[in-house]
Parts: structure tokens; sequence; C-alpha cells
């Protein structure tokens, strides 16, 4: 098993975006039994698989109270793919492993985990607290959407910091430029300037994704947005196969 964090601490980037998108082709393409772990209370990665939140299935309980995180597990619409959804409670999630006073309390979770999944997906929350730390323990695979803005830039150093802070083993990074389009200069220039990154490009077909409640790779399979998250993701695999 090989868990992979989609994570920034800038907002709006394109993580959920991500890590749906690229659960879907784990599942879908390398037909790999994956997990799609939603650490954010938005619940935007139930959303746009089309999975409707169950009120009384919190993310708290998986954490405080040692429920099995295997009963909260949904199952999607696509085979092989999976949903670990949060909710509200998640809020105080940063609050709930300092009760606990476990360092590796996601990582041991997800350790539980490894029978049933090959993949292991979380969609993070834009926030530099105990919960990005757990993540960093507990990912293999770190990959940073980067919108081309000096900002981003700067969410990118932070990361950085952030993931070399959580251990001595930390996890290696894979900055991806997010929402490139190259008719803009500046765009053209962040390309130019970061030719081994991968590049998803902007596009309306990934904004399609949250009115079809779909991965693009359903609903518009040739277009370049589906190319774009399956070479992603082949570069991931072969990533993980280095480790
Ligand atoms: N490559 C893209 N092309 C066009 N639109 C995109 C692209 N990636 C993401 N978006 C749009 O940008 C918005 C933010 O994306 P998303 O929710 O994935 O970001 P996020 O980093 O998860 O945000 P948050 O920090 O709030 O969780 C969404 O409306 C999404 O449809
Ligand atoms: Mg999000």
């Amino acid at each position: 098993m090989a868990s992979i964090a989609i994570y920034s601490v800038k907002g709006g980037v394109g993580k959920t975006t991500f890590a749906v998108n690229l659960a879907w082709c784990a599942a879908t393409i390398s037909r790999r039994k994956t997990l799609l772990w939603d650490l954010d209370a938005s619940n935007g990665s139930g959303f746009l698989l089309g999975i409707d939140p169950k009120k009384k299935r919190t993310a708290k309980s998986v954490f405080s109270a040692d429920r099995e995180p295997k009963k909260l597990i949904q199952s999607s619409q696509y085979a092989n793919l999976d949903l670990l959804p949060a909710d509200e409670s998640i809020r105080t999630l940063g609050r709930q492993f300092d009760r606990i006073g476990k360092k590796k309390r996601l990582a041991k979770l997800a350790d539980q985990l490894t029978k049933e999944y090959d993949r292991i997906i979380f969609d993070c929350p834009p926030v530099l607290n105990e919960v990005s730390t757990q993540v960093m323990r507990a990912a293999d695979l770190v990959i940073v959407p980067l919108p081309p803005s000096p900002l981003s830039t700067r969410a990118f150093e932070q990361v950085v910091d952030e993931v070399r802070g959580s251990g001595k083993s930390h996890p290696p990074i894979l900055p991806v430029l997010s929402m490139i389009d190259m008719r803009r200069t500046l765009h053209r220039e962040a390309r130019e300037a970061n030719r081994k990154w991968p590049v998803i490009p902007a596009a309306s077909a990934i904004e399609r994704c949250a009115v079809e409640c779909k991965p693009v790779g359903e609903f518009a399979p040739r277009s370049p947005a589906a190319r774009g998250f399956a070479q992603l993701w082949t570069a991931i695999e072969r990533k993980l196969a280095k480790k």
C-alpha cells in the first residue's frame, strides 16, 4: 500500500480536483484498490464523486473513539474506488490529535487499511497545523498543485518546510503546475522555468466535474484535462516504484 497526500497551505489551488481525478485514475486506469480519504470538512471529494454525505458517519469517530476506519468507508459508483468522508467534526481534528497525544495516529489508521487498499489518497485542507503534520508523517508522496503565481511559489516553500519538519525520513514532494493556460505569458514563463514538473491545464472540462459530479475521465475521456490527469498518475506510479 502507498499513500499520496494532495496538499498545499493555499486554498483553491485544485487539491480536491486533483484528489478525486487521481483516485479515479488509480482505480480505473491502474485498477488499484483505492481509498479517497477526505480530511477537509467541506466534503468536496464526496460531492465530486456524486456521493451523498451521511450525517451520522463522522470522521471524528475514526480519530477519537477508536472506531475502525473500515466501518465508515462508503463505496462509490466506480469499481475499486471507495471514500472515507469528512464532515463538520473534522474541523476540530487538530485539537483531537493534541488531546490523544499520538504523533502518528493518522499513519497508524492508514496502516490498518493495508490489506484492503493498494492506494490511499488524502484530500487535505489548506492548513498548517497538527492535521498537516500528521498527513506528512502518513504519506509516501506529497503532491502540491501550484497555479502559476508568486503566491503559490511562497505556499510551495511553506509546504517544503512542513514536509522536512515532519521527521527524518520525510516523504518526497512532487510539485505540479495547475490551471495552466499557455495563452498567458506568465503561465508560459512558469512552464519554461519548471520544465520537469507535470502540468494540469486550465480547462472548462475540469470545472464541469462539479456540475457532472464525476471525474473528468468519465465524461470527457479524450480531453487534454483527462489526458493530463492520466499522465500525472503515471508519473506518480513511477515515483512510487522508485521508493
Ligand atoms: N485545472 C483546472 N481548470 C479549471 N478549473 C479548475 C482547475 N482545477 C481546479 N479548478 C476549479 O478551481 C476551483 C478550486 O478547486 P478545488 O476545490 O479543487 O481547490 P482546493 O485546493 O481543493 O480548494 P480548498 O483549499 O478550498 O479545498 C474549483 O471551482 C475547480 O473547479
Ligand atoms: Mg479542497
